[in-house]
């Protein structure tokens, strides 16, 4: 349908979708999620060929608001349905059914369930003092975790074209989307929730209003937990101003645990900045004032993802300068 252009069937197929959902009461969280999926296929499809999905089926309005209320998440499809809740394999849904599409599928997957998996264990080392042997460990355990991150980019640079396909082919099927008079953003792996682990490492107290609005932006498009996590971390000493404060205490330099924490931090600091590096690359090739997209699927511009770049490593930097003007 999408090859063919056809929105007269992705309109008829969407309303189908509803009716059938309507015949049986999804008692499971999981059953709404699959189905705010499935029918987030033909939403974004349409507005994709643009077609105002909810002007053209207006009875879907109820059941995307239901599901999206009913799980504390927006009345849409994202990035988590269309990767991790998207079926690897025969079943795994496609807008456009290309392999480059598939690798970006598996770039979210793996960077929303590792992200997912990291955040609260770096949350809990809020409650550990950095001389505990286990405050270091977690620290380079996610660190490990973490430097999966750049390899995934790596992927994604050799094999997906970032202009022709990424922001010609596939990001006009990630626009806003009306629905109840709001707009909302499209299934895009600007939503992969990065934002979490820089919260919690750095940006709660190095960050500044550009990236605070940006980030404050994305949350509403992930899970519920992430966004009490986000909230309730507001302003709290980061990860590297714990560790700073220790290398500059009048008493002299700090344990050799201390340090060696600090070298976790400085691997997960290195993580980042590789990332966002490699990443900057492909987006900064695919949209610029030149060309025919100059912002992303959430309006932001490459120059705004370089800023937060060079705030990252201006942080790491912070952090590598005060390691080695130890004397431990
Ligand atoms: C060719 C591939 C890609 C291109 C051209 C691209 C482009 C962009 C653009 C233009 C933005 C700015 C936000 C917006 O959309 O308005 C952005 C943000 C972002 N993208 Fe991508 N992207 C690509 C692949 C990916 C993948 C595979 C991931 C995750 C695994 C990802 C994660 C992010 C994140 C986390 C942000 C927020 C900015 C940050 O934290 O530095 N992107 N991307």
């Amino acid at each position: 349908m999408n090859a063919a252009a056809d929105v007269r069937q992705l309109a008829t197929s969407l309303r189908e979708l509803v009716w059938r959902s309507r015949q049986r009461e999804l008692l499971h969280a999981p059953d709404r999620l699959a189905a705010m999926r499935d029918v987030g296929m033909f939403v974004s499809s349409l507005q994709r060929h643009g077609v105002e999905p909810l002007e053209a089926v207006p009875e879907a309005t109820d059941a995307l608001l239901a599901w999206g209320l009913s799980v504390g998440m927006v009345p849409r499809d994202t990035v988590l349905h269309y990767g991790v809740w998207n079926p690897p394999g025969k079943r795994q849904r496609m807008f456009l059914g290309e392999r480059q599409e598939s690798v970006v599928i598996d770039a979210v997957r793996v960077g929303t369930v590792l992200i997912d998996d990291i955040a609260p264990t770096l949350a809990g080392v809020a409650e550990i003092h950095p001389s505990q042997t286990v405050f270091g460990e977690i620290c380079h355990a996610v660190a490990d975790q973490l430097e999966t991150l750049p390899e995934v980019m790596n992927d994604i640079y050799r094999k997906v074209d970032p202009v022709e396909f990424y922001a010609a082919r596939l990001g006009p099927f990630m626009a806003d989307v009306v629905v109840a008079d709001r707009p909302y953003y499209g299934p895009a792996p600007v939503h992969v929730p990065l934002y979490l682990i820089d919260r919690l490492v750095w940006t709660s107290d190095h960050g500044d209003a550009d990236l605070a609005y940006f980030h404050n932006d994305l949350i509403r498009y992930g899970l519920p937990q992430w966004r009490r996590l986000f909230e309730r971390t507001e302003g709290s000493p980061s990860l590297v101003t714990r560790l700073v404060r220790e290398f500059d205490r009048p008493t002299g330099p700090p344990a050799t645990r201390v340090a060696d924490a600090m070298d976790g931090v400085i691997r997960i600091m290195n993580a980042l900045v590789t990332f966002r590096s490699k990443h900057n690359l492909m987006a900064g090739g695919a949209y610029t004032d030149h060309s025919r997209y100059a912002t992303g699927t959430a309006g932001v511009s490459p120059g705004l993802l370089n800023h937060i770049l060079t705030l990252t490593s201006d942080c790491a930097q912070h952090a590598r300068s005060r390691r080695t003007g130890t004397r431990s």
